[in-house]
């Protein structure tokens, strides 16, 4: 991905006139299943729509429709990266705008890794995905080679492992603390809650 030009150029998207139109976790599946074969990346969309639904319910005060907007935005944000890498996450987002999705999604998913879109995250839902993306991609290696995978999986073993540059070398521990870095929480309060969330996600 470094080698790719992925700036989207722009700031502002989505329609204000669409604020809470959403499509239903049905539809939203549907469109993962034809858009994403491997499924190993619809699991980490999966995943990070279901760390997204459950921060904004447990940490947010969040009522159910914004709750399905953060689930949402978590599992569509990589739809395009498997058949279009090269104009990732540019057409997901003219899909959405076409489909006429609530702009604070499409800004979320345009804003997931400031890094190489140019769109910095905004509000609490853009700050969190941009946080749990790595992260969670993260803590999943690491299950998967623990015996127990997630059972008895600790704060420290993750941050120990962060320490290790080796291991899951692809993940990039600059984006994870300048997520961090970004909102008011610590890594091991992020860590710790995407190892309760996580392992429940099929
Ligand atoms: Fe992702």
């Amino acid at each position: 991905m470094s080698s790719l030009n992925l700036a989207l150029g722009r700031s502002k998207f989505g329609n204000p006139g669409n604020r809470d139109r959403l499509i239903t976790l049905a539809d939203a599946v549907a469109l993962l299943d034809e858009w994403v074969p491997n499924e190993r990346l619809r699991l980490h969309m999966r995943q990070i729509g279901s760390l997204m639904k459950a921060w904004a319910l447990e940490k947010e005060g969040a009522d159910a429709q914004t709750a399905l907007k953060w689930q949402l935005a978590g599992l569509l944000h990589d739809a395009d990266w498997e058949k279009h890498p090269e104009s990732h996450c540019r057409i997901i987002i003219e899909k959405l705008e076409e489909m006429n999705i609530d702009p604070e999604v499409i800004h979320c998913i345009a804003s997931h890794s400031p890094r190489y879109f140019g769109v910095e995250p905004e509000n609490a839902m853009d700050k969190m995905i941009y946080a749990f993306d790595e992260l969670s991609g993260f803590i999943h290696a690491s299950a998967l080679i623990r015996p127990t995978r997630y059972e008895g999986m600790d704060v420290k073993g993750i941050l120990k492992k962060l320490k290790t540059p080796s291991f899951a070398a692809q993940v990039s521990r600059d984006d994870i603390n300048d997520a961090i870095s970004r909102i008011d929480h610590p890594l091991e309060e992020i860590i710790q809650f995407v190892i309760d969330h996580q392992k429940e996600v099929q």
